[in-house]
């Protein structure tokens, strides 16, 4: 039995020493104190020994046992400190690293245009106002002197909600709303959203406008050449060329399309300006007396301007792009570059 004792104590010792995990370890405890460990199983036997042998049998086994647990005891610290130190490597965070940095955002090209229209236009004293993007038929037709067979009503052209709503088409109908609301003088610029059935390169079924107009007495043709003018210097450079060009209009009588010398060419002809050396920018005119009439103003007292833009177009000629569509779709590295 003594023999036996020893075998196992030295087999315990050698099997703490092979264990590599405390999982391990904890088995070859069972294995050896367990319940039904080996050692417990010896220990049993004790008990089947001539009497005078039991007590130092019994005394030999129980060093044995006390040994074998301070043995477990220190190889588990040892394998809990291997441990500890194999995760402190494995899982080291370099603190010195500097973190990841957001990127800053900015406003769409879209709206830093439309801003800066706008502002130009402030500092010639004109406000802001705006309309709703679906909008009746009256304001966006009706009363803009585009009666119900007009090719403008077209279903290719006009997204219709129903027979009497539409998304409109452009912001003039908020030159409607504004005169309904308001005694003139008025002085005001409208930029918004509008819809019409059409995409390509150049077209967008939901692109942007601004509208601009102003009412009061004695306004000439000439003011709309001097305003237009001025906001064309202002925001293309004085040393570009403007020419006002008759076009035609249900809403304005007389009527004129404004263009400037191609930005891309500089008149001499390119692709972009399809070799006539200018680009069609805004459309304009005097607002026709029948729009007075629709809104309550008196045409024998009051006269007035009103143009319109596409502020994509604007966009498109300031910064040489394109491609209208690359505005919506929403491309970081596209965005990042305004
Ligand atoms: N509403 C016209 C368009 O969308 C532009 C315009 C506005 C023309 C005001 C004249 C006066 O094409």
């Amino acid at each position: 039995m003594n023999n036996q004792l020893a075998a196992l104590e030295k087999a315990a010792a050698h099997a703490a020493g092979e264990a590599c995990s405390e999982l391990d370890l904890q088995q070859v405890r069972a294995r050896f104190l367990g319940k039904k460990g080996e050692l417990t199983a010896l220990m049993k036997g004790v008990g089947s020994l001539p009497a005078e042998q039991r007590p130092i049998v019994g005394a030999l086994a129980n060093e044995v046992k006390d040994r074998l647990e301070t043995l477990f005891n220190s190889r588990l610290e040892e394998l809990r400190a291997v441990e500890l130190q194999r995760r402190l490597t494995a899982e080291r965070v370099d603190v010195t690293l500097p973190g990841r940095r957001l990127r800053r955002g900015s406003r769409h090209p879209i709206t830093q245009v439309t801003e800066e229209i706008v502002s130009i236009f402030a500092s010639l004293g004109f406000g802001v106002a705006e309309g709703p993007e679906v909008e009746r038929d009256f304001y966006n037709f009706e009363a803009l002197n585009i009666p119900r067979d007009h090719p403008a009503r077209d279903m290719q052209d006009t997204f219709y909600v129903s027979d009497d709503v539409v998304l409109r088409t452009h912001t003039s109908p908020v030159q409607v709303r504004t005169m309904l609301n308001q005694a003139p003088p008025v002085r005001v610029v409208a930029p918004g959203t509008v819809y019409r059935r059409d995409s390509d390169i150049t077209h967008s079924p939901m692109f942007h406008q601004i509208e601009g107009f102003l009412v009061d007495r004695r306004v000439t043709f000439g003011d709309l050449k001097g305003m237009l003018t001025t906001f064309i210097n202002e925001y293309f450079g004085t040393g570009i060329g403007v020419r006002f060009r008759p076009s035609f209009f249900p809403f304005t009588e007389p009527s004129a399309e404004v263009d400037i010398q191609c930005v891309i060419c500089g008149g001499g002809g390119c692709r972009v300006c399809k070799n006539s050396g200018w680009l069609e920018i805004l459309g304009s005119g005097m607002i026709d007396p029948e729009v007075f009439k629709a809104v309550g103003y008196d045409p024998e007292i009051y006269t007035g301007f009103a143009f319109g833009m596409g502020i994509e177009r604007i966009a498109m000629l300031k910064y040489g792009v394109n491609d209208l569509r690359l505005f919506f779709e929403n491309d970081l590295r596209f965005l990042k570059q305004f």
